[in-house]
């Protein structure tokens, strides 16, 4: 496994649209998954998409953050590997919260999201994956997502004064700890 480096924005690698993946379960595949396991870990992530390693696939991983310490009260969000998602809203409720980004350091801005929404994809065997959630999981979801077609967070702020220094917004927050 290896801690790859995490691409930051600017960088024209995390604004394209990703390819689906064709092949599961192959010794590729899991090597791929691993390294991001490793490094979304290294740096204490909710989620890391594999654009932002530079690699243009549609898989993202999130969630399994045990009790994450800057979000002690957020529900815990099931360790998943998704593949080829798609994502469907399910009804029009919009909720906003703050976000962070991996390839965005340092900064918070406050984002609207689907409150609930259905996704549908792959895991890395090939097995289907379909949910219904709501909340925070939603959100997750949402942000990985935006990565596999060239979506920052940034691009969705619609309130730019609520979008700054996460040492400034927040002060009691570790900025080098970033989702
Ligand atoms: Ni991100």
């Amino acid at each position: 496994m290896t801690i790859r480096e995490i691409l930051k924005m600017g960088d024209p690698h995390l604004l394209r649209i990703a390819e689906p993946i064709t092949t599961f379960d192959t010794p590729e595949l899991h090597a791929l998954i691993a390294d991001m396991r490793e490094t979304m870990a290294s740096v204490n992530g909710a989620g890391l998409a594999a654009p932002q390693i530079g690699v243009n696939l549609q898989l993202v991983i999130f969630g399994g953050v045990s009790v994450n310490p800057r979000y002690p009260d957020r529900p815990v969000v099931p360790a998943t590997v998704l593949i080829n998602p798609v994502i469907t809203r399910i009804g029009d409720t919009e909720e906003f919260d703050w976000e962070g980004c991996l390839s965005v350091p340092g900064l918070r801005g406050e984002v609207p999201r689907w409150a609930h929404i259905r996704y549908t994809g792959m895991d890395e065997y090939g097995q289907a994956i379909d949910r219904t959630v709501d909340g925070f999981h939603a959100r997750v979801v949402q942000h990985e997502c935006d990565h596999l077609i060239g979506k920052l967070y940034p691009m969705r702020v619609r309130d730019f004064t609520k979008f700054g220094y996460t040492e400034i917004i927040f002060p009691g927050i570790n900025a080098a700890e970033d989702d």
